[in-house]
């Protein structure tokens, strides 16, 4: 009984008091969490990412990336470092691109990418798996997306990386029907942002280091980070992105359209002529800013010059090695391959219009698929033929 009397007023002197705080302070956590979290709803518009995927701590991104470092840094873009991460211990392989805050427009390029790939889904786009926006250790803000890991590396690794890093003239293998699914690939998606969403994307960045290549060497678009887009078909203006802040770099040297330098308007033209410069440097495989190409002359320019009596001389020769094409002979313009090179190169060519009226639109989408058809097709019987 004394015990019990002592307890109780042990309870009623230290206990309740402390759980009086206690709960007073979970109540004011919980309304700045609330606040907080309606904030954060605010300036991000609360992506949500299709399929359920766990949420990621600033913590777990560290445990996925060894504390991000280098030895599994993939890339590097104008507002953050993109790793590889083993997530919850298993197989889950992903891609962690960390927003480097610091950076002019970084934060706005992480509410770009968001709003850009919430609702997008398509065979040939990266898939975003989540974002992390929350802060590092020591407090300072942190953000993050994640996206699935492409094993196979970039367009860009994959035309200029050399086997075993001995010298140039060992270039990968690149067949020329992968770099026709490649280019078809990536059509595919440009036709997709542009004409098939309810809201016109613009990328514009597109460039071999942002084609992803997953395992069977399909071809994926990443990095919406610059993208602008339109809410829908009523508007007729892009919504504020990156290309509104005149001082942001827009593109990249070498596959932004030449409208730009005086500052253009965003529009789906932009995004042709970068695809049309990436297509002519598959097939020639010479960067656009390669010391060939100066004083006027441009990778665009060349084609067009050479197109297309002197087209043999300017196709990758691992091409012609590949498809027994002997450039000191004239051009059999009567060729399977060398009419499907001479059609995907004009459609390069078209692309690259220095007037954005007179391209093509991301129609060509089509016309690559006929071609990469045509050409299979063809060669299969070959096959057939001489077996
Ligand atoms: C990539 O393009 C090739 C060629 O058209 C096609 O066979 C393949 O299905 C495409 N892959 C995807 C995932 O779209
Ligand atoms: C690359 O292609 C060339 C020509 O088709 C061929 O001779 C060579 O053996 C190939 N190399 C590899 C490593 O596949
Ligand atoms: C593409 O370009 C070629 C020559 O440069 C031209 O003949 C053709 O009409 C163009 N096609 C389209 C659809 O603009």
């Amino acid at each position: 009984m004394d015990s019990i009397k002592h307890t109780d007023s042990f309870s009623l002197k230290v206990v309740l008091p402390i759980i009086a705080i206690v709960a007073s302070l979970i109540a004011a956590i919980s309304i700045m969490g609330f606040w907080k979290g309606k904030q954060n709803k605010q300036s991000i518009s609360s992506p949500s990412f299709g399929r359920k995927f766990p949420k990621v701590s600033h913590s777990d991104l560290v445990r996925a990336t060894e504390g991000f470092s280098t030895s599994n840094l993939i890339g590097r873009g104008r507002y953050g470092s993109v790793y590889q991460g083993k997530l919850f211990e298993e197989k889950n392989m992903v891609a962690v691109k960390v927003f480097n805050l610091e950076t002019r427009g970084a934060g706005k390029s992480f509410i770009v990418e968001c709003n850009a790939l919430k609702n997008v889904r398509h065979r040939n786009i990266v898939t975003i798996l989540t974002a992390c926006s929350s802060s590092d250790s020591s407090g300072n803000d942190f953000k993050a997306l994640l996206y699935e890991f492409m094993p196979q590396g970039d367009l860009h690794n994959l035309l200029y990386s050399t086997r075993d890093g001995d010298g140039s003239s060992n270039l990968n293998n690149v067949s020329l029907s992968l770099r026709l699914n490649i280019v078809v690939n990536v059509s595919d998606a440009l036709a997709y942002l542009h004409h098939n969403h309810q809201r016109t994307i613009v990328h514009n960045d597109i460039k071999p280091s942002n084609i992803l290549l997953n395992d069977d060497m399909t071809a994926h678009v990443g990095d919406f980070g610059v993208a602008a887009f339109k809410s829908d078909s009523t508007t007729s203006s892009f919504s504020d992105s990156l290309l509104a802040d005149s001082s942001a770099i827009k593109g990249t040297i070498g596959y932004i359209a030449p409208e730009c330098a005086g500052g253009g308007r965003v529009s789906t033209s932009l995004d042709v002529y970068s695809f049309g410069i990436v297509l002519l440097e598959m097939f020639i495989r010479r960067m656009p800013t390669d010391d060939m190409f100066k004083d006027g002359m441009s990778i665009a320019k060349y084609a067009e010059l050479n197109l297309p009596d002197n087209m043999l001389h300017i196709v990758d020769p691992q091409l012609l090695q590949e498809l027994h094409i002997c450039y000191e002979t004239p051009m059999d313009l009567e060729k399977n391959e060398v009419k499907c090179l001479l059609s995907v190169l004009n459609i390069g060519l078209n692309c690259t219009r220095l007037v954005p009226s007179e391209r093509m639109s991301m129609e060509v989408a089509a016309k690559l698929h006929g071609i990469r058809d045509k050409y299979l097709t063809t060669q299969k019987k070959e096959d057939k033929y001489l077996t």
